[in-house]
């Protein structure tokens, strides 16, 4: 029998945590029984209905490196999932990006309806710090876990940059907000982004960034690594993080909606704050191959297996969808 090359063992490995993740997030949905039906119901629909998985896939293959088995990884590989699923049904809702096709799926609130949608995104953000609550690790990592996931779900992580994010839709691109720029976005230009592209990279790194970077970080807090890896894990979630938006912001203009299982071209017709509006598709390229060199250089000095984690970062830059 022909030895498996050790890239087809990632592959395998992959796809063992994402069957695992897949199961963990169906019964932490089973254990909602009594729920109002059309509340499950829609919350199933915004969970298990696809997905690439790659937040949980980061929680295993970030503890994995640190040497955490999976059972002690499935909870918050779940929670994170959890919380993206959440931040996607809100996403879609008319009041933010208005988008009827999510996961080759009718996204919930037209599935269901808006006002369903809003409380299986709220239920489910609940559902995932409930999961978490109950890994099965010391109080300590417990703690250190729920910390790290409600940091990066609020209003300094995700909120945050979901709130930047349509502060600046609709004006002209980010190259414009510094003439008749509204409160929010004057108030970001003081406070520390003194050009239009570390605005947006800030709004890039909260609104995306801040849950891949967690995810990263559930999985070394998980097996209790020490100071110096988890220092080259941020590095390289850091890369990460902005890598994966900058290949969402491409995909809008170069994918289409029955690969990319959303609707394309949505981000230039509702003028929205991108790297490839503000940079052009080349440069964004670019700044994509800078990232996975970041990357690799991080994952270098990061002892342990480090290979799922880099399989998971070409994932990132080269995916089509
Ligand atoms: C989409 O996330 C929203 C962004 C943060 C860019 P994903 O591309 O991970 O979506 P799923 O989970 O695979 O559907
Ligand atoms: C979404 O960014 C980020 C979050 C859901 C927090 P986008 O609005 O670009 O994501 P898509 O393109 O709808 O998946
Ligand atoms: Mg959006
Ligand atoms: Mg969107
Ligand atoms: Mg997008």
């Amino acid at each position: 029998m022909a030895t498996a090359e050790p890239g087809d063992e990632v592959q395998a490995r992959l796809q063992r945590w994402r069957m695992q993740s897949d199961a963990a997030l169906a019964a932490a949905l089973d254990g909602l029984d009594g729920t109002e039906p059309r509340l499950l119901a829609a919350m199933r629909h915004a969970v298990l209905l696809g997905g690439k998985r790659m937040r949980p896939l980061l929680v295993h293959a970030s503890g994995y490196a640190c040497g955490a088995d999976d059972a002690t990884l499935a909870a918050p590989a779940a929670a994170v999932e959890l919380v993206h699923a959440y931040s996607l049904v809100h996403d879609d809702l008319p009041a933010m990006d208005d988008d009827a096709l999510r996961r080759g799926q009718p996204t919930v609130h037209v599935a269901f309806d808006e006002a369903t949608a809003i409380l299986a995104g709220d239920a489910l953000q609940a559902l995932a710090f409930s999961a978490l609550a109950r890994a099965p690790s010391s109080d300590a990592a417990r703690i250190g876990m729920l910390a790290e996931l409600a940091g990066a779900a609020g209003a300094a992580g995700m909120c945050g940059g979901q709130a930047f994010d349509l502060a600046a839709t609709g004006k002209g691109g980010p190259h414009h907000f510094s003439g008749q720029a509204d409160q929010v976005l004057e108030a970001a230009r003081r406070k520390s982004d003194s050009d239009p592209l570390s605005f947006l990279e800030r709004l890039h790194a909260m609104k995306t960034g801040a849950l891949l970077r967690a995810a990263v970080r559930l999985g070394a807090i998980a097996a209790d690594a020490d100071a110096r890896v988890r220092t080259a894990l941020d590095a390289y979630a850091e890369a990460l993080g902005l890598a994966f938006q900058i290949r969402d912001d491409l995909l809008d203009i170069e994918g289409d909606s029955a690969t990319l299982g959303k609707t394309a071209g949505k981000d230039v017709a509702q003028d929205k704050a991108t790297f490839p509006a503000l940079l052009g598709v080349d440069a964004s390229r670019a700044r994509l191959r800078a990232l996975a060199q970041a990357m690799s250089d991080a994952l270098a000095t990061c002892p342990g297996d480090t290979a799922p984690l880099a399989a998971l970062g070409r994932q990132a830059i080269e995916r089509d969808h």
